[in-house]
């Protein structure tokens, strides 16, 4: 037997400034399967978490519902916790970012940065509120659409017209927090210089660290060179002040990470068989996993590699990137009842439900996850109640009835319990790769062939018939043994089915182990209903009851959708067009001719597109995610044809391209299969 395994597993902190919901927790239920998975297996797996506590927009919602930021974040770190271990996610330790280890781990990892030479200063323009006081994120300044004139739009992009600009190219521009007119000051920021990292990042990300898809994106970006990236921020902020640098605090993005260090370098304090270096120090053997979604890959695979390596710690074994969630094959809307929080789901249904059905369609990639109301409600009450429970609530009643509870010894289906046995290692291996969707079908296939073994010897047959009875006895204890088996299999899954089995099946908590034996002439509990049927009543409840949340909500944006980048996401889906109005709009493949920067314009790309019969001019918001265009020449994409030109400051726009991805550096162009011609429509 191998020695036991030292692994560390983080999930990304949530903020701390709004509720759980089913978005986040594909993450967090992905992340502690996996934990169980590797307890179960008897490995040593640390499963560490926090909330992220500091930034500007946590100061501004304490200060608007006239707390402390200290309040605020306390009252939403227990909202957290609840929320976590309700759904039977199970930390070994959920800490907060602004507490005294971070700081003092952040500080000594500025300082080691610094001293090497890693950290650069320079002054940098930029709006300020004179009223509050404060410089301005994008997202703090509102103002008039220099493209289209529309009024009220955020300081980096329009939503009418998709224009993207910098935030002094806003007409009228005002503070978002205050009203004021922002003025344009100057301050000195402190950079941490990525470009230094460049050779190592090459290598560590190509060195099975990441997901193929990933790893060819950072390559994208590692291809265009690397930028320093700004590490400083000017009160007032709430968040750990930068050491020998009175009024200049770390950003949010710097010190959350280390919340990954400080939630456990709190844990070992309370478990002195944990030691920090073991797992952080520059030659440490153990395993470090972070699990993430795909929005937040640039500061996991890159700014933080480098700011471990720079500071004289161990980089990440892995990191681990799983796409979004939709609901019912569109984005969670609040007007739908799909933007569901996390408590909403759990005053209406058990958390084992979602559960099971995240793990049976989550794979080892980066898609997205959709959650069907209806085939939720059909797939586990099919597999779970149908397939799993249903093995033991057809054999328990005849071992009470017959044999008063005894599991008879012998195995009347060695073919079946060998196979049961022969399917586990590749199950672990799924399990393992995070492949949960591949384990939830193999177990799920073995449950169809218990399921159908018991159905052909019928032992509710057999105790009608005379002298029978041992036969009775001897197939129902091959099912109990294989419900045992099927609930070894699940338990990461479902630990409170789990439990429910074990007393049940009088037996000691299952371990993954176990698989290699069975019971025999053994005394059983008695059997109580194990889980019962979804109703789908409960599920409209539920959405009902979201869209509540949205009535209550309305004036609290605090509550929004996280972007991933601490901004606020408004919800575009809320109104839903007719099939008239979808067709009206032309959808065509184009071949880019020519695909080239704007001078002047910081975002842009003009593209010159083929499309069949003609040639168009198109100028697209891009330029963040494609900083070399030419490699654009020559690609096939699919354009909006018919869209109204579109008269812009560098030219006129005469249709638009269609990408996807939440802006920035991910923006993915969209692609036609191999064989599209330029000109075809799409139907
Ligand atoms: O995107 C987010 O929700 C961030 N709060 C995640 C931080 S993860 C880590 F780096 F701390
Ligand atoms: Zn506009």
């Amino acid at each position: 037997m191998s020695e036991p395994r030292q692994i560390l597993v983080t999930s990304a902190l949530p903020y701390a400034n709004g509720s759980i919901h089913l978005g986040h927790m594909v993450e967090y239920v992905q992340t502690d399967m996996w934990v169980r998975f590797q307890k179960h297996r008897g490995n040593q797996c640390i499963y560490v978490c926090a909330d992220d506590a500091h930034g500007s927009a946590i100061m501004l919602r304490a200060e608007k519902e006239g707390i402390t930021p200290e309040q605020l974040i306390a009252n939403v770190q227990l909202e957290h916790s609840g929320d976590f271990a309700d759904f039977l996610v199970e930390f070994d330790n959920f800490h907060s970012t602004h507490a005294e280890e971070n700081r003092e781990l952040s500080s000594l990892i500025y300082r080691r940065l610094r001293d090497a030479g890693h950290i650069a200063t320079r002054s940098i323009t930029q709006y300020f509120d004179p009223e509050k006081q404060m410089f301005l994120a994008d997202r703090f300044i509102k103002g008039t659409c220099p493209k289209c004139g529309t009024e009220d739009q955020y300081g980096d992009n329009c939503e009418k017209c998709g224009a993207t600009y910098a935030p002094t190219d806003l007409k009228n521009p005002k503070s978002a927090i205050s009203g004021a007119t922002p003025v344009l000051k100057d301050s000195q920021h402190f950079f941490f210089k990525l470009p230094d990292f460049q050779a190592m990042l090459q290598t560590w990300t190509r060195s099975g660290t990441l997901q193929d898809a990933v790893a060819n994106k950072i390559a994208e970006w590692l291809d265009s060179g690397l930028q320093e990236w700004d590490i400083s921020r000017d009160a007032p902020y709430f968040g750990f002040e930068i050491p020998d640098e009175p009024g200049k605090y770390f950003y949010v993005w710097l010190d959350a990470p280390i919340g990954y260090m400080a939630s456990f370098k709190n844990l070992c304090a309370r478990r002195p068989e944990l030691d920090f270096d073991a797992f952080w120090g520059k030659d440490s053997s153990a395993e470090l996993y972070h699990f993430i979604g795909k929005d937040i890959v640039n500061f996991h695979a890159l700014f933080w590699p480098a700011m471990l390596e720079g500071a004289g710690y161990r980089k990440p074994t892995g990191i681990n990137v799983h796409g979004y969630l939709t609901v019912n094959g569109q984005k969670m809307s609040k007007s739908r009842g799909t933007f569901i929080k996390a408590r909403t789901y759990l005053d209406h249904l058990s958390p084992e439900y979602l559960r099971y059905y995240y793990a049976a369609k989550l794979g080892k990639g980066v898609d997205d996850l959709d959650l069907n109301l209806e085939d939720f409600v059909q797939k586990v009450n099919s597999d779970l109640v149908g397939k799993v429970v249903n093995i033991a609530s057809r054999c328990a009643g005849f071992i009470h009835k017959g044999n008063a509870g005894v599991l008879v010894a012998g195995n009347a289906a060695p073919e079946l319990t060998e196979a049961f046995l022969a399917a586990t290692p590749s199950i672990a291996e799924a399990y393992e790769a995070r492949d949960f969707a591949r384990a939830m079908r193999e177990i799920m296939g073995l449950a169809d062939r218990a399921n159908a073994w018991i159905a052909d010897k019928a032992p509710w047959s057999l105790a009608k018939q005379e002298g029978k009875q041992d036969e009775v006895q001897a197939v129902c204890a091959v099912g109990i043994n294989l419900f045992r088996q099927l609930i070894i299999f699940l338990k990461p899954v479902l630990p409170l089915l789990a439990a429910d089995a074990e007393a049940f099946l009088n037996v000691a908590p299952l371990t993954w182990n176990d698989h290699a034996s069975l019971l025999a002439n053994h005394q059983l509990n008695e059997f109580k209903p194990l889980m019962t049927r979804i109703d789908p009543v409960k599920v409209q409840a539920m959405t009902d009851a979201s869209k509540e949340d949205l009535a209550a909500s309305q004036t609290d944006t605090g509550s929004a959708a996280s972007t991933g980048n601490g901004e606020l996401a408004k919800d575009p889906l809320s109104a839903e067009i007719d099939f008239d109005t979808f067709a009206a709009v032309d959808l065509r493949v184009a071949l880019i001719l020519k695909a080239e920067a704007v001078e002047g314009a910081d975002k842009l790309l003009r593209l010159t597109l083929d499309i069949g019969d003609e040639q168009r001019n198109v100028f697209s918001g891009i330029k963040s995610a494609y900083p070399n265009p030419a490699e654009l020449e020559g690609r096939l994409t699919m354009m909006i044809a018919n869209l109204k030109p579109r008269k812009m400051r560098f030219g006129i726009s005469e249709g638009m391209v269609m990408a996807a991805g939440p802006g920035g550096e991910e923006i993915y162009l969209l692609s036609p299969d191999t064989g599209a011609k330029p000109g075809q429509r799409i139907k």
